[in-house]
This record gives C-alpha cells, sequence and structure tokens, in this order.
C-alpha cells in the first residue's frame, strides 16, 4: 500500500453542500472516503475506455434458452474468446428463462467487444457488463 497524501480541494459552496447532502445519504463517514471512490470510479472507467487496458469484469445475462438457437449462439461467442472468459455460471430461473454470469478477464476492448455480441444477441432479453479492473492501481 502507497503512502497517504493529504491535498486541499477549491470548490464553490452550492457544490460541497450538494456533495455533502450525497454523501450522508450514501452514508459516508467523511469527505475523504467519497472522493476517493469518486476517484476510483473515475480511474476504473479511464480504463475501460482505453482498449487495450487489463480489466476484468462480469457479464450477467437473462435469455429464453427456447429462443431460436440462442443456447449454440451464446456458446459460440463465449468459445470465439474462451480465454477471456475464466468461468461460467448458469442458473434455470424457470421453465424458460436463463441466468448466466461470466467471469471475464482480458483487454478492455476485446471484452466491450464479447459483451456487446452476448447483449445483443437475438433472444438475450436484459443483460449488463460491470467494468472493474484488478486493483493494484486504486
Ligand atoms: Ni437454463
Amino acid at each position: 500500500m502507497s503512502e497517504i497524501t493529504r491535498f486541499g480541494v477549491s470548490i464553490n459552496e452550492n457544490l460541497l453542500n450538494a456533495f455533502d447532502e450525497l454523501i450522508e445519504k450514501e452514508k459516508y463517514n467523511n469527505r475523504s472516503d467519497a472522493i476517493r471512490d469518486l476517484i476510483r470510479e473515475k480511474l476504473v472507467m479511464a480504463s475501460w475506455k482505453d482498449d487495450d487496458k487489463d480489466v476484468v469484469g462480469t457479464i450477467t445475462i437473462i435469455y429464453d434458452h427456447h429462443s431460436s438457437d440462442i443456447t449454440e449462439n451464446l456458446v459460440h461467442i463465449q468459445h470465439d474468446d474462451y480465454k477471456s472468459v475464466i468461468s461460467t455460471t448458469h442458473i434455470h430461473l424457470d421453465e424458460h428463462n436463463c441466468l448466466e454470469v461470466l467471469i471475464v478477464n482480458g483487454k478492455s476492448g476485446k471484452i466491450k467487444n464479447i459483451a456487446e455480441n452476448l447483449l445483443r444477441a437475438k433472444g438475450v432479453k436484459h443483460g449488463k457488463l460491470t467494468m472493474t479492473v484488478k486493483g493494484d492501481e486504486l
């Protein structure tokens, strides 16, 4: 862990008041904790904007397995980039619907591409890519 540094921030009063209200609602203990989280969020998002950063994340999808050849398509997309898909968990929610969560790891551009292909596959009802990083730089 690196050393802790203190720094001052110049900010207008209205903005600071709004921030204080927000962090109270979100139950932060103090401004420092809240600001650290904002900076981390910004850094994570910056890594994902760049296509060649090493990132990790999860892709969650909900689909009806009766929908045409969706099962085959989803498996095909995952095999195309099998090195990026570390793990997959599949739950049968009811007679029709499946929930699948993929843990993904690799270059941000490639992971975004896998997520786009899965989320727009015919028959996928809902899904989300959760973007994070390994954490060394945070
Ligand atoms: Ni299923």
